[in-house]
């Protein structure tokens, strides 16, 4: 990843191949954003009347890049838009200086250095911009595959320096350190998604998390085929056995010595989800390897936890697998029997996320954590209801289900609760088992989350986050968002296990 440092030194005098400003959109034209003083001095304080002649308005994600006056040690000056100006008093939202960082930093793949010189106002702006420059100076770029740096427009933004800080503040210290930390976990989650699904498979990815357990001195167990069968966790079994990839249930586990409280996290994780026999057509399953974004977000969350050192336990469970079509695939029509003995007739196997999940939140349940949050590409009704930027929040105790919107918010992705009506569970009904997979299509979002409700241990908090929309991102980048896997909910999960640390929940 991208290095991160703090400077003192001035925008003219520092050493870099461009300096980055920031340009908000005024009632009259662009304005120049704090930060940017001494840059405006060497354009003899016309820069804002430069812009505004190259047709820059300050707009949102919008960049303009400059040859620099002498009075610049950078050769090239970028100009990067931050949306409205705020009202007098007030600084810009830390999600537009995350944006614009963001897209400042992809408008210069390719460029070695660069320093940032936006408005700071205090540590957290100064991590929001950050974490921005570190998250949109990405690119997936596997050691040996030759194609995927031929076709990206350079490699990522190699060094950032960050101006107007306090570099020998605690406070400013921390926030870039945690900007720094966040973001490459963020970015190993994106990896992941990334992955081609023949390349990561369950193994594989249990194998990940082994290895960065290892780094990052988590405790982490592997459960493979022989042990999830004899276990009783029908439902990972029986999403994973149409695979020649056998599947995996992983339980990584971070703890603190002085730890009050323990949070759950629970990711599905379909490393490629053709639909099983009620197999996707062409045109559903293309981008069906992003399957196992919750995975990535609860294994990313959780390294994060411990390398940030948080005074709570946080334990991931990764419920691994990959639902094909075959002769041992199975079929519609078939009742499995779940980890904790419920049954569940699969009327549909493209369904399997819940069937994953159901075994992963009966045993997570087991430990008796005092919040469980589980993370899931779950459903298609939820792109529908949300669009493909924000991910759905629902759970069994609204007051928790408030506080992850709330946190959601706080760190800048974008969410929404949704309801969990009672009255669609005897959709569910089964003549032959428990419940059944799937319900009435209406609502089918909600009813997914109220299959999961059923393997919530009782008096457990719980939320679901569906990030079936914002987990792969398949158009134009925008802001710190690339092409392909995001990173949704990393930012989220690593948030409530700081607050949740802090004791500022229940
Ligand atoms: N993985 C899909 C959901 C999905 C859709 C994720 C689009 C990302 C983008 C899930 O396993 C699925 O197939 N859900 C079905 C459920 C249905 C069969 C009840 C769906 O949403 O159509
Ligand atoms: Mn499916
Ligand atoms: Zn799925």
């Amino acid at each position: 990843m991208s290095a991160l440092t703090l400077s003192t030194s001035s925008a003219a005098t520092l050493r870099a191949d461009a300096v980055v400003i920031g340009v908000a959109k005024g009632p009259k034209g662009p304005v120049v954003a704090a930060g940017a003083e001494a840059v405006d001095k060497a354009f003899d304080g016309k820069l804002a009347a430069v812009l505004e002649a190259l047709g820059a308005t300050g707009g949102e994600g919008e960049t303009t890049k400059l040859p620099a006056p002498s009075g610049l040690k950078a050769p090239v000056v970028l100009a990067v838009g931050l949306g409205e100006a705020p009202a007098k008093d007030e600084g810009f939202a830390h999600e537009a200086l995350r944006r614009a960082a963001g897209s400042a930093a992809r408008a210069l793949a390719g460029t070695k250095k660069a320093a940032f010189a936006l408005p700071v106002e205090d540590a957290d702006a100064a991590g929001a911009i950050a974490e921005g420059a570190l998250l949109g100076a990405y690119s997936y770029r596997p050691a040996g595959n030759a194609a995927a740096k031929k076709n990206d427009k350079g490699a990522p933004l190699a060094e950032i320096a960050l101006l107007g800080g306090k570099p020998r503040d605690k406070a400013f210290k921390a926030a870039a350190e945690r900007a720094a930390t966040v973001a490459e976990e963020v970015n190993r989650a994106r990896d992941l998604v990334n992955m081609p699904p023949n390349e990561l498979d369950p193994k594989a990815f249990a194998a990940a998390a082994q290895t960065a357990g290892k780094e990052f001195g988590l405790k982490v167990e592997v459960l493979d085929e022989k042990a999830l069968l004899k276990g009783g966790f029908g439902g990972i079994m029986g999403v994973g056995r149409g695979s020649d990839a056998p599947p995996r249930l992983v339980r990584i586990g971070y703890t603190h010595p002085k730890a009050e409280k323990t949070l759950a996290l629970v990711g599905k994780g379909i490393t490629y989800d053709s639909g099983g026999i009620s197999l996707k057509p062409a045109g559903h399953n293309e981008t069906m390897k992003c399957d196992m974004a919750g995975a990535a977000a609860v294994f990313a969350a959780v390294v994060s936890a411990a390398r940030l050192g948080l005074q709570v336990n946080v334990t991931g469970w990764l419920a691994l697998a990959e639902n094909m079509p075959s002769g041992s695939a199975t079929r519609p029509g078939d009742v499995l029997k779940m980890y904790g003995g419920k049954t569940v007739e699969v009327l549909n196997t493209d369904a399997e996320g819940r069937l994953v999940l159901g075994d992963a939140l009966a045993r997570a349940s087991e430990e008796n954590p005092d919040a469980i949050v589980d993370v899931a590409t779950l459903t298609g009704a939820m792109v529908l209801a949300l669009g493909n930027r924000t991910f759905g929040v629902m759970g069994n105790d609204d007051a928790f289900r408030t506080s992850v919107y709330e946190i959601a918010e706080e760190v800048g992705e974008q969410a929404w609760p949704m309801p969990l009506p009672a009255e669609l569970r005897k959709a569910m009904d089964s003549p032959v088992a428990d419940f059944a997979n799937m319900g009435e299509r209406m609502g089918s979002g909600l009813l997914a989350g109220i299959f999961l409700k059923e393997f919530v241990g009782e008096g457990i908090a719980w939320a679901h986050l569906d990030i079936a929309g914002p987990a792969y991102h398949e158009s134009a980048p925008y802001g710190y968002t690339p092409k392909g896997g995001t990173g949704s909910a990393v930012r989220t999960l690593v948030r409530l296990a700081e607050h949740t640390a802090a004791g500022d929940l229940g």
